[in-house]
């Protein structure tokens, strides 16, 4: 078949959305990391009911053949992934043109889309899972083939609706409304447990979108690999002046987002060990480079990280095993640990998310799908053990946080000895770096995807926001140069190390100024033809206004209000009125269903005027709502940031909280 040929396949498939004539079932691909089989949670009735709201999207003459193999799906895998329908093209980013399309804005979305399904980017995709063990983009591939069609036929004055991957369908609108409105997870609060996620999910009524999975903006792990490297640098800055040579850096993880640790950290100049007990997604970081060296055996490992610390070598090795073994190896040695956490996915502790020590993967997953109390009691018996190594490195000096992906939380769940009276021992990465070094000051992970799917409109958009970073550095604030200037060494790794994978993207930590300044410039390229198609503006929600979640994006506020999502839905509702193309809103993300409310949005950049006015009302809006917030939960850098804005824009008026003097209150109980 010719490109050409192949092409119009590619968007005859699409414009046919879930085909009338059922398409051969397809085998199982052993060769690809598939989700783990979900607990068995449905009851005899539920099953049916299951099965009756999956066979709602195909015809009844179907019915019969389709109920029998979704069947044996819910009992093989917990889920009914419907894999019979998954398309035989190759789902990922291409030229914004290839995509059928009546509006450019919706065919910039199905390039969005496919990236978050690409093998090369999603960590299951078979199962239309992107990152996290269960950040859902769709349920099932019907969703999947109904989402697209829609996309393709809908124009720039209807609004796609999204309940959780069900398109629930188009509705009129105008031309200045999103296209889509997603939400993923928005549960009745009192059904927001962990178990509730398993049964709804199983009857395929919500999903699990996690931050960027379900809301279209994953851009592959570019994304954390920024975000990391500014952790582990700022980590760095918090115990030593010197940089990171020859410090040690331990943690574990090379998932999704975990196996961005070595290569942040490498990037970063330090000496670390990874741990992993899959070790499917050990290879996939080592064949990527992403790690440098991999050792199953202990003693070994420790042999090669101290001549490493010794000389000074900035390398990334991985322990292909339980991080509790290497843990309590490691303690047991006294070893020296500069800096350490945890990025096992924790967020979803009985599902996958934290292997138990003592067993293989396969004993677990087995345990898991079959015993899930006894698997529990494993899990919680890790956590203890785990805690109790990490103490020991600590007492000997070991600066360690939690990575945001609910390591704390759970290990309080599982009684280890992680408290001190009602507090964490140890601060979460937001509370000590994120949340006061950036996040109130507006810095948050602004990113951008080219549609021409081409590298060299990448490297223009790299220059030009080079050049408004350089220009704004010689006028910034003392309080915010430090942010700028490590933005600016970013963009020059992140090409170098050739970051990209899946659409052509770059992520900056940026403020609202930045966001504004870059954003317009680009406008302009792409009126004057120097950038060849539309760029996607977007952010994931680890943001400064996006997400709600007191264990993590919200942990740096504390006057109570970091347990409530007025911020987050804020966000979404005045997003969605000052021009984002789409918007998302989702119950979960990296710290768990019921634990986290997070918002995003999605913008077209076409080029033209109201792609411009656009863009300056809403990226001000995106980021300043977050500030305020944070400036009246009396955090200093906020009220600071908050007034600068108030000063660049007169239309701007917050509330400023009056700062309360000890004096005031002693004695009152
Ligand atoms: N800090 C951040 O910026 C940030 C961002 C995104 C996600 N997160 C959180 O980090 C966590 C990881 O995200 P992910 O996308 O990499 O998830 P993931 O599920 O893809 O990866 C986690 C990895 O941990 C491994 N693992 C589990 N238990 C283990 C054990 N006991 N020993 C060794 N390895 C073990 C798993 O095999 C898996 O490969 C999530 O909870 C996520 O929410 C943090």
């Amino acid at each position: 078949m010719s490109s050409e040929d192949s092409q119009l396949d590619f968007k005859q498939s699409i414009l046919e959305g879930i085909p009338s004539i059922l398409p051969t079932k397809k085998d199982f691909d052993p060769e690809i990391n598939h989700a783990p089989k979900r607990k068995e949670i449905l009851n005899q009735e539920e099953k049916v009911l299951a099965i009756q709201n999956a066979l709602r999207y195909f015809k009844q003459e179907h019915h019969k053949e389709l109920a029998i193999e979704f069947k044996e799906e819910l009992e093989k895998y917990g889920r009914i992934y419907m894999y019979r329908f998954r398309p035989d093209y190759t789902i990922k980013a291409k030229h914004i043109d290839e995509f059928p399309h009546q509006s450019t804005q919706a065919a910039a979305i199905m390039l969005m889309l496919s990236n978050n399904l690409d093998y090369a980017v999603a960590q299951h995709p078979h199962e239309l899972i992107t990152y996290g063990g269960n950040g859902a983009v769709f349920q099932n591939w019907a969703q999947y083939l109904l989402c697209m069609k829609y996309l393709a036929e809908m124009t720039n004055e209807q609004t796609l609706v999204m309940y959780s991957g069900h398109p629930m369908g188009l509705f009129p609108s105008h031309k200045d409304a999103p296209r889509v409105v997603v939400t993923n997870g928005m549960m009745i609060p009192n059904y927001s447990k962990p178990d509730d996620w398993e049964k709804f999910n199983a009857l395929g009524v919500t999903q699990y979108g996690q931050m960027t999975a379900g809301s279209f903006m994953y851009i592959g792990p570019q994304g954390i690999v920024h975000g990391t490297t500014i952790t582990v640098l700022n980590a760095g800055r918090k115990i030593s002046n010197d940089g990171l040579a020859g410090k040690l850096f331990v943690t574990a993880g090379l998932g999704g987002m975990s196996g961005a640790q070595p290569k942040a950290a490498k990037i970063a100049g330090a000496v670390s060990i990874t741990a992993e007990i899959n070790p499917k997604a050990t290879h996939t970081r080592h064949s990527q480079n992403w790690v440098d060296e991999v050792y199953d055996d202990l003693n070994q490992l420790l042999v090669r990280t101290k001549d490493a610390i010794q000389q000074k070598e900035a390398v990334s090795i991985a322990y292909q095993g339980n991080i509790v073994d290497l843990w309590e190896k490691l303690a047991e040695e006294k070893m020296k640990v500069d800096i350490g956490s945890d990025q096992t996915s924790l967020h979803n502790p009985w599902a996958g998310g934290y292997y138990p020590a003592g067993f293989t993967l396969e004993e677990s997953n087995t345990m898991m799908a079959e015993e899930p109390e006894k698997f529990k009691v494993e899990v919680q018996k890790t956590l203890r053990r785990h805690v109790d190594a990490v103490n020991k490195l600590c007492d000997n000096g070991m600066y360690f946080f939690d990575y945001g992906n609910a390591f704390l939380l759970e290990a309080s769940r599982a009684g280890a000895d992680i408290m001190e009276g009602n507090k964490f021992k140890y601060p979460s990465y937001v509370q000590d770096i994120m949340g006061p070094m950036c996040f109130d000051y507006g810095f948050g992970p602004f990113r951008w995807v080219c549609s021409s799917n081409e590298e060299k409109d990448l490297e223009t958009t790299d220059k030009i926001a080079t050049s408004v970073l350089k220009e704004m550095l010689e006028s910034a604030p003392s309080e915010i140069k430090q942010q700028i200037e490590d933005n600016l060494r970013w963009i020059k790794a992140a090409g170098e190390n050739k970051l990209v994978v899946g659409s052509q993207a770059r992520i900056l930590y940026a403020d609202a100024e930045g966001r504004i300044k870059i954003a317009k410039a680009f406008n302009e390229a792409i009126a004057k033809g120097e950038i060849s198609a539309p760029v996607i503006l977007g952010r994931d929600h680890h943001d400064v206004s996006g997400t709600d979640s007191p264990y993590r994006e919200t942990a740096n506020i504390y006057d109570g209000s970091q347990f409530t999502a007025d911020m987050a839905i804020h966000n979404v509702i005045g997003d969605s009125f000052r021009g984002a193309t789409w918007v998302s809103i989702h119950n979960g993300g990296g710290v768990g269903w019921g634990e986290v409310i997070n918002g995003g949005f999605g913008m077209v950049l076409d080029g033209t005027e109201d792609a411009e006015r656009r863009l300056k009302s809403m990226l001000h809006w995106d980021v300043n709502n977050g500030i305020s917030r944070r400036s009246w939960a009396r955090n200093e850098g906020a009220i600071f940031a908050i007034k600068r804005a108030m000063d660049s824009e007169p239309r701007l008026k917050v509330t400023i909280p009056n700062l309360v003097n000890d004096d005031s209150i002693q004695g009152l109980f």
